[in-house]
Order: C-alpha cells, then structure tokens, then sequence
C-alpha cells in the first residue's frame, strides 16, 4: 500500500513539475509587443497620451528614449535634438547650435516644458514644416509637451496598480559618449531612476538599450555593479560598419556574456540587395538563439513605405519574423495591431 501510495505521489510530482515547466515556457515563449516611442502611429511620439494608449492597446512593454537637459534632469525624446517634434524654433530662434540644430542639452527642463510637442515633421525645400508621416496625427494639433523619465514611469506604473497588469519600460539612453563629452553621465543617471523605481533584477519589468557598444560594456562592467542592480541589457544596432564585428558568430558569442538580447534593424535579418523586392535571411537570429539571447528587431510600421517590398502587407511582416523567423519581440508604431496579430494565432 505504502508503494503504490508512493507511485502516485511521484506521478503527481511529475506532473505537477511538467505543468510548471510547460507554463514557464508559455510565458518565456511570448512574444513581446514594445510600443515603439508609444503608440506613435496614433498620437505624437514619446508624449504621455500616446504611451497611455500604447498601454491600453495591450502592449507588454512601453518604449523611452532619454536625453539630459542643461539642469541634468531627463526628458523622454527620441534624440538630442528639439528641432523634429517640438516648436524650440519659434520660441527659441536664436538658440541652436552652429550645425543649425537646438539640443536639448541647451534647455532647462522648465524651457523644455514650455514647448509644445507635434507629431514629427521635416523641413521641405521652402522651409516649410511637413509630417514624416502624413497619415497620422495632424501636425500641431492640441498640447503636447515632453514628459521627464520619472513622469513616464510614474504613468505606467500607475496604470499597472489601477489595471493589475504588469506592463514594463523598455529604456533607451540616447547619444551616451556626446553625453558624457559635455559633462553629463546619462547612462548612470538612467540605472538611478530605474533603481528608484524598483527596477532591480532581471526578472523585473525592465530592459536598458543603447546602439553605443562601449555603453553596454560600460553599464555591465561598472555601473550596474556600482548600483547593485542587474537588469535585462540589450544591445542595439544597425547596419553600418561600427557593428561589423559585432555581428560575427564569435562576435555575437562574445556580445552574449554580457548582454540578454539585441535590438537589430529588420534588414539585418531580411538582407535585401534589390531594393528590398526580395531578401536574404541572414544568421542574425540563428546565432543569437544559440547564444542564448533574445532578439527584438525594429521598426514594424504599417505605412507602405515604411515597409520592406518583400511583403504585401504589415500583417505579412508581422508573420514573417514572429512565427516563420521567429524573433523574440518587436518593436512597433501600430501596438494594437501587434498586439491581435500574436494573439489571434
Ligand atoms: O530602440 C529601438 C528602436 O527604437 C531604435 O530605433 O531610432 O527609433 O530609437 P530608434
Ligand atoms: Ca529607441
């Protein structure tokens, strides 16, 4: 009796323990929405609105990019530029810099502030403002202004209480070497206000990117040490010479002692040389897997020109690199749009 009471108990624990393993790896299987500078299809990027609806969309991580202001304090901007989102020309004309561009690093964050943020415009050849993207929000519509770090954190995890979810913050430091050229250690200050807010460990909600690779080296080696935390590091890059080593198998090999995943373009995965009207897939995700770490390209746009010619249409690309490649996560305008897709299978 005592021998059968034991055989069910270890069928029990077998099956207990295959449950819990099959569970975990539903949840290391998901595939990651990130709501790229917000729900940035739909409202101006980086301002609070457009992360507040990139959080009710569903996505599981809501996207910053940080700069430092004159007074040391960090705003959420897609660059160390003002002059692409923000009206710093008409109020500040006579403050940019001899290359004709207004950087942040100039301004207070009170000055800062009293700028209104629009969807992000280029100049045409008559000077004349005109939107990136002429089929979102219109250019200068209502009042929008650029939020710090901290009021971007406080928001998420704000809605995080009012909701019980569990959205996190997927930080990336802007431009961290001009930082530090002009006195200013960004990164550092970054790793602070994550550890003020609880973002600890890798198992927290939280991952820190940077495309500089002397960065992540830097953040790994010393700063997270410094501050006591270990959280989720992911390096970003391009297709330029600067990764060219990087992106070796013995590059990647040694990219992966340091770092938990990378943040590669879609044409370092989908090589094209005609144009984008077909590609080659390229050992990108195959040797990052076996490293052990994650990938989570960018940027998944629906606009048609904001979209390789090998797919017809955003939903195609969303099934190219999710279930046919395989990535680990991505980075997009369109959350919602992401956020059925994955979850429509
Ligand atoms: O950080 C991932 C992606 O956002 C990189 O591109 O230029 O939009 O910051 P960018
Ligand atoms: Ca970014």
């Amino acid at each position: 009796m005592i021998y059968y009471k034991l055989i069910i108990a270890f069928i029990f624990t077998i099956f207990m323990v295959d449950v819990s393993m099959a569970q975990s790896m539903a949840q290391s299987n998901e595939k990651l929405i990130i709501a790229h500078r917000g729900a940035s299809g739909y409202l101006p990027e980086h301002t609070l609105p457009a992360k507040a609806m990139a959080y009710e969309m569903g996505a599981d991580y809501i996207e910053q990019d940080v700069v430092m202001t004159k007074d040391d304090k960090l705003v959420v901007l897609h660059d160390h530029y003002l002059d692409r989102v923000t009206d710093v020309q008409e109020k500040f004309a006579n403050r940019k810099r001899e290359d004709g561009r207004y950087y942040a690093i100039d301004f207070t964050l009170a000055e800062i502030k009293s700028m209104k943020v629009s969807e992000r415009y280029r100049f045409n050849d008559a000077g004349e403002k005109i939107a990136v993207f002429p089929g979102r929000y219109p250019l200068n519509g209502s009042d929008f202004s650029v939020p710090t770090l901290e009021e971007e954190i406080e928001l998420i995890q704000g809605l995080n209480k009012s909701t019980g979810r569990d959205v996190g913050i997927y930080t990336e430091v802007k431009s961290a070497a001009f930082h530090l050229s002009e006195g200013k250690d960004l990164s550092k200050a970054v790793l602070m206000v994550f550890k003020k807010y609880g973002y600890l460990t890798k198992q927290d909600k939280a991952y820190y990117q940077t495309f500089e690779i002397e960065d992540l080296i830097r953040v790994h080696n010393e700063l997270l040490p410094e501050l006591n935390i270990d959280i989720k590091l992911i390096q970003l890059m391009g297709g330029d010479e600067y990764y060219k080593e990087m992106i070796t198998q013995a590059g990647i090999k040694k990219l992966a002692t340091y770092a938990d995943g990378i943040g590669p373009s879609l044409g370092m995965i989908t090589a094209s040389d005609d144009g984008g009207e077909t590609y080659q897939l390229t050992d990108l995700v195959k040797n990052a897997h076996a490293a052990g770490m994650d990938v989570h390209p960018y940027t998944f746009r629906k606009e048609k020109f904001a979209t390789p010619k090998f797919v017809d249409s955003f939903e195609e690309l969303l099934d190219l690199f999710l279930n046919k490649i395989g990535v680990d996560g991505v980075f997009t305008d369109f959350p919602d749009l992401a956020v059925q897709f994955r979850d429509a299978k």
